[in-house]
C-alpha cells in the first residue's frame, strides 16, 4: 500500500495535479474561506443539498475543466463519525480500483470539525485503515483474478499534517500488519499449513530486532506438550511451535507475550463438524494470523519494548491416530485433562503455550483466539470478547479498541462460571456447563493456565472474518493488539515521546 500524508490547505489541494481528488464531505461541512474553483463549487452544492442531504456514502465524480485533477470525487460521508468515514472511503477506493489512476490525492479539510478530542478515535487509523480496506484484493489461490491490485499512490492532505504524522506512521505500519494477517487467514487450509506458517514468521525473523525459532513434534514432546499433541495426532500434517521474539528494550524489561490459536484446519475431530459452511474452519488460524500481523507491525515501527509471539499450530482431524472422547492427557503443566469433545480443541493447544509463556516472566500475557461458537451468539460481529481479571490491563485494551476502532467488550470471570469444569477421570475436563456461557467456560478453563501472569483472552470468534458473499478476513485484531503494545510502550517509557519511525515520518511530511 503506498498511503503518505502531506500538509496541504484546502485550496492548495484543489490545485493539486492529479489523477482523482476525493473530498470527504460531512454532512453539515461548512466551506472554509476559499478562492479555489472547487471550494466554490462544494459552497454551491452543499447549499443547494447537490450533494445530498442523507444516506451514509453518495460518491460524485465528474470532471470539470475548472479543475487541475483529471476527475473530482466527492464522497458524502453523512455525520463524519469514524465509521462513517472509514466505510465511504474504503468503497471510493474499491471503486478506484477498477480504473487506471496512478495518484490520488484525499482532502480531509471538510472533516476538521469532528476530529474533536473528546473522541478517542485515531485518525490516522481510520483513513489509512479505509484506504487498507478499499484496495485489498486476495490473489493468492486464483488463476486470473477479476480487478487488479490498487496500487496508486494515495496522498491524504491536511492543515495539521505534521500533527498527525506520528499516529499517520503508526496507522501505515497496522494496515501492513493487518494485510499480513488477513492473506494467511484467508488462505485455504491446503495452502496454509502449520509447516506454511511457519515459513512466514522464520521469514518475519529479517526484521530488525526480530529472532524466530519454529519446533516440530519432536521438540514439543521434549517440553512435554501432551495437550497440544493429542489435537495434532489425527492430523498427518506435523504440528509447528512458533516463537518469536522482539527485542527493542533492555532484556530486564518484561515482554508481552501474545499467543495466537493456529488452528489452520478444525474439522471438529471424532467429535466432527457438521458439513455447511465447514470451509469457514480454515479460519480457525485468526488468532495466529493476527499475533503475525501484529509482530509486522511491530518489526516496522521499532518501538522500545520486548515482545513475545507464541503460535501453537495444527489441524484438526478425524483419523485412526485421532484423540478420542474421554482420552485423557497430560498437559505441560502437569495438569491431566479428559477431552470430552475434541472439538474444543483451541483451548488444549493454547494451555501448553501459556504454560511456556511463563519462563519469560511476562508483563502480561495476551492469548487471541477463534475460540468458541457462543462468542458469536453473546457478541455478533462487532465487538470482539475480551476476558481479563485486571483491571488496568482490561481498562488498557478496551481504550485500544476505542482508539484503532478494533472494538473489544470485557466478559465476566466469575468463579461460578467455573464450577461445571469437574471431571471424574481427570484434573478437569475440556468441555462443562453445556451451551450456557461457553465462551465464559472456555476462558475460565485458559484461566487454570495463567496462575504465573496477568493474562487477557480475546476470543475473536465472531470478528475475524465476515462470511457470504464478501467472505473473508477482517484482519482483526492486528489494530488493537499494536495500539495496546504501543500504549504499553508508551507507558513504560514515562512518557509519549515519538519512536525514531514516527520521527522519520514527521521529517517526511512536508
Ligand atoms: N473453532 C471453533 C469455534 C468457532 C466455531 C469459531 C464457529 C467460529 C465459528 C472451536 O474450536 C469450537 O469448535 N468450539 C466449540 C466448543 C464446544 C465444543 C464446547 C463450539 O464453539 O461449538
Ligand atoms: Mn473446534
Ligand atoms: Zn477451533
Amino acid at each position: 500500500m503506498n498511503v503518505e500524508l502531506k500538509n496541504l490547505s484546502f485550496d492548495a489541494a484543489c490545485l493539486a495535479r492529479t489523477d482523482v481528488l476525493v473530498v470527504l464531505v460531512a454532512k453539515d461541512f461548512k466551506v472554509p474561506a476559499t478562492t479555489s474553483a472547487l471550494g466554490a463549487w462544494l459552497q454551491q452544492a452543499v447549499k443547494t443539498g447537490g450533494l445530498g442531504g442523507s444516506g451514509a456514502t453518495q460518491v460524485q465524480s465528474f470532471a470539470d475543466p475548472r479543475f487541475v485533477a483529471k476527475q473530482v470525487v466527492a464522497v458524502h460521508v453523512d455525520s463524519g463519525d469514524a465509521d462513517g468515514v472509514r466505510s465511504a472511503l474504503a468503497a471510493c477506493v474499491k471503486s478506484l480500483s477498477s480504473s487506471n489512476v496512478k495518484t490520488v490525492l484525499v482532502s480531509v479539510h471538510a472533516l476538521q470539525l469532528h476530529r474533536s478530542s473528546a473522541n478517542k478515535r485515531d485518525w490516522s487509523q481510520t483513513l489509512v485503515g479505509a484506504i487498507e480496506q478499499g484496495s485489498y484484493l486476495y490473489t493468492t489461490s486464483k488463476s486470473t483474478t477479476v480487478g487488479k491490485p490498487f496500487n496508486a499512490r494515495v496522498t491524504i492532505c491536511a492543515d495539521d499534517a505534521l500533527a498527525l504524522a506520528p499516529q499517520f506512521a503508526v496507522a501505515k505500519a497496522v494496515a501492513s500488519g493487518v494485510a499480513v494477517a488477513k492473506e494467511w487467514a484467508n488462505r485455504p487450509a491446503n495452502l496454509a499449513t502449520p509447516t506454511h506458517l511457519g515459513e512466514q514468521a522464520k521469514a518475519m525473523g529479517k526484521l530488525r530486532n526480530m529472532q524466530v525459532q519454529v519446533m516440530g513434534p519432536r521438540e514439543v514432546a521434549k517440553l512435554k506438550m501432551g495437550s497440544f499433541m493429542a489435537v495434532a495426532q489425527g492430523s498427518t500434517e506435523p504440528l509447528r511451535f512458533i516463537v518469536m521474539q522482539y527485542k527493542g528494550a533492555p532484556q530486564t524489561q518484561a515482554p508481552v507475550v501474545l499467543v495466537g490459536k493456529g488452528i489452520t484446519f478444525d474439522t471438529g475431530g471424532i467429535s466432527i463438524k457438521p458439513s455447511p459452511d465447514m470451509d469457514e474452519m480454515k479460519y480457525d488460524m485468526g488468532g495466529a494470523a493476527s499475533v503475525l500481523g501484529a509482530m509486522q507491525a511491530i518489526g516496522e515501527l521499532q518501538p522500545k519494548v520486548n515482545v513475545v509471539a507464541l503460535i501453537p499450530s495444527c489441524e484438526n482431524m478425524p483419523d485412526a491416530n485421532a484423540v478420542k472422547p474421554g482420552d485423557v492427557v497430560t498437559s505441560m503443566s502437569g495438569q491431566t485433562i479428559e477431552i470430552l469433545n475434541t472439538d474444543a480443541e483451541g483451548r488444549l493447544i493454547l494451555c501448553d503455550a501459556l504454560t511456556y509463556a511463563t519462563r519469560y516472566k511476562p508483563a502480561h500475557v495476551i492469548d487471541v483466539a477463534t475460540l468458541t461458537g457462543a462468542c458469536v451468539i453473546a457478541l455478533g460481529h462487532v465487538r470482539t470478547g475480551m476476558f481479563c481479571a485486571d483491571d488496568a490491563l482490561a481498562q488498557s485494551l478496551s481504550n485500544a479498541g476505542e482508539v484503532s476502532g478494533d472494538l473489544c467488550w470485557r466478559m465476566p470471570l466469575d468463579a461460578a462460571y467455573g464450577a461445571a469444569l469437574k471431571s471424574n477421570f481427570a484434573d478437569i475436563p475440556n468441555i462443562g456447563g453445556g451451551r450456557a456461557g461457553g465462551a465464559i467456560t472456555a476462558a475460565k478453563f485458559l484461566e487454570k493456565f495463567t496462575a504465573d501472569f496477568k493474562w487477557a483472552h480475546l476470543d475473536i470468534a465472531g470478528t475475524a472474518w465476515v462470511s457470504g458473499s464478501q467472505k473473508g478476513s477482517t484482519g482483526r485484531p492486528v489494530p488493537l493488539l499494536v495500539t495496546h503494545v504501543l500504549q504499553h510502550a508508551a507507558g513504560l517509557a514515562g512518557n509519549t515521546k515519538p519512536t525514531t519511525a514516527s520521527k522519520r515520518a514527521a521529517k517526511k511530511v512536508s
